[in-house]
């Protein structure tokens, strides 16, 4: 088969490169520098929707992945379908369970599916009444649209939710996806993405991941897009069950019942709480970032006859096996992110390291004389299996601690919460 995918970030440097140890012939667009090494990279970028749909056309590819969210929200996934072309990713309308916290909260209220109270806010005063109401030992104030990931603020006291709300609505700090906000009680607990491959009526949960969202070993710091992941996570088979039957399978069937053909990733964020039950925090309408990378790294069988029956609406299912050992990806990132990364710092000692660690270009790029420069915040997610989390662990930070980036920021304790919920 030959496959387009679209995007250039670490996500899309998995998938492209399971997808060519599939046998698949790739190409990529935009790509980066190590999707190069196993797909034709096209320089069209995520946000040219003509361009693209004109490429899978030109290419006469069989199947389009698109990687981001910003795409899918914005509708690319249905003009590439409107021109022929099998696509895996959801249209505007399923994206929307990403593209909006309003309208995701209220799909999950009208579906029933277990999420913390909340309400939504379109002037400060709503929001500072919300907030009142739903703060019990600590509250979360989310931007209604995309923000990049930044839109979200678990606050810790009142007078924290109040000025994020403030900033929002009224300093419009994420534009207009910040004009109304989602305020919500705030679940206490140990958060898992679990990501669902769907083709609208079945679906291929994945085995479950942890990812490691602030920027500094111990969870402080400021949050990032994800510094780490291990997969699979703590979680029992029990609760991958109840993920599955209160979460997953009333998300399909809501989405039938309002008449949404969604054909790609269901990415639910959930968080357990202290008595073990799960509750949605969100969802993601794609692959999830640095989840991919362990997923990618253990996935046996053939995905990409498995995205292209997802597109198609005809999904094998259990059509994929997955490897026993445990894979942990450990970021490298720039100087200065998450806040201002630095960008175009050489990057060395690739080459050197364990033939068997896969180290994903996320923020890479090449200079001008050739050389392999850093061009984004996170740049590397290196990624090992082991028969053990410390074995995988091992790997990846030998891997790591031999790449050579000025500045470079490491957390150290990927993989090191334990199992117990
Ligand atoms: N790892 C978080 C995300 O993909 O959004």
């Amino acid at each position: 088969m030959k496959i387009l995918v679209v995007g250039g970030g670490g996500r899309e440097h998995a998938l492209a490169w399971r997808l060519a140890q599939g046998g698949h012939t790739v190409v990529a667009a935009p790509g980066n520098p190590g999707i190069e090494q196993v797909a034709r990279c096209v320089p069209i970028g995520v946000d040219a929707h003509e361009a693209l749909a004109q490429l899978a056309v030109d290419e006469a590819v069989d199947l389009v992945v698109v990687g981001p969210e910003a795409p899918l929200v914005a509708g690319l996934a249905d003009r590439i379908r409107a021109r022929g072309v099998p696509t895996f990713g959801p249209g505007a309308a399923g994206a929307q369970l990403e593209g909006s916290k309003v309208y995701s909260k209220q799909f999950f209220a009208r579906h029933r599916i277990p999420t913390a109270p909340f309400a939504i806010a379109h002037s400060l005063e709503e929001a500072d009444a919300a907030i009142d109401r739903l703060f019990h030992g600590g509250v979360v104030v989310k931007a209604d649209g995309l923000a990049a990931g930044k839109g979200v603020v678990v606050a810790a006291t009142p007078d924290e939710a109040r000025a994020a709300a403030r900033d929002m609505l009224l300093a419009r700090r994420f534009g207009d996806a910040g004009a109304t906000v989602v305020v919500e009680q705030k679940i206490v607990g140990r958060e898992v993405s679990v990501l669902a491959l769907t083709d609208g009526t079945r679906l291929e949960v994945l085995p479950s991941v942890e990812d490691h969202k602030t920027i500094f070993d111990g969870d402080v710091g400021p949050n990032t897009g994800g510094m780490g992941t291990v997969s699979p996570s703590w979680v029992s088979d029990d609760l991958a069950y109840r993920i599955r039957h209160e979460i997953l399978g009333p998300t399909l069937r809501g989405l039938a019942a309002d008449g949404i053909d969604y054909r790609g990733v269901l990415y639910a964020g959930v968080m357990i709480d202290a008595a073990g039950a799960p509750y949605l925090l969100e969802y993601n309408c794609r692959f999830g970032d640095p989840e991919t990378q362990p997923v990618m790294a253990r996935l046996r069988g053939d995905l990409g006859s498995v995205l292209l029956g997802a597109a198609k609406g005809e999904m094998p299912v259990a059509a994929l096996g997955w490897d026993a050992r445990v894979a942990v990806c450990v970021v490298v990132a720039a100087a200065g992110y998450p806040s201002n990364p630095r960008t175009g710092d050489p990057i060395t000692g690739l080459d050197t390291i364990d033939r068997e660690v896969l180290a994903f270009h996320a923020g890479t790029a090449r200079a001008a004389d050739g050389t392999l420069v850093s061009s984004g915040g996170r740049v590397l997610g290196v990624t090992a299996c082991g028969v053990s989390v410390d074995q995988a662990r091992a790997k990846a930070y030998g891997a790591v601690d031999a790449i050579g980036l000025a500045g470079k920021q490491v957390r150290r304790d990927i993989g090191a919460r334990g199992r117990r919920p």
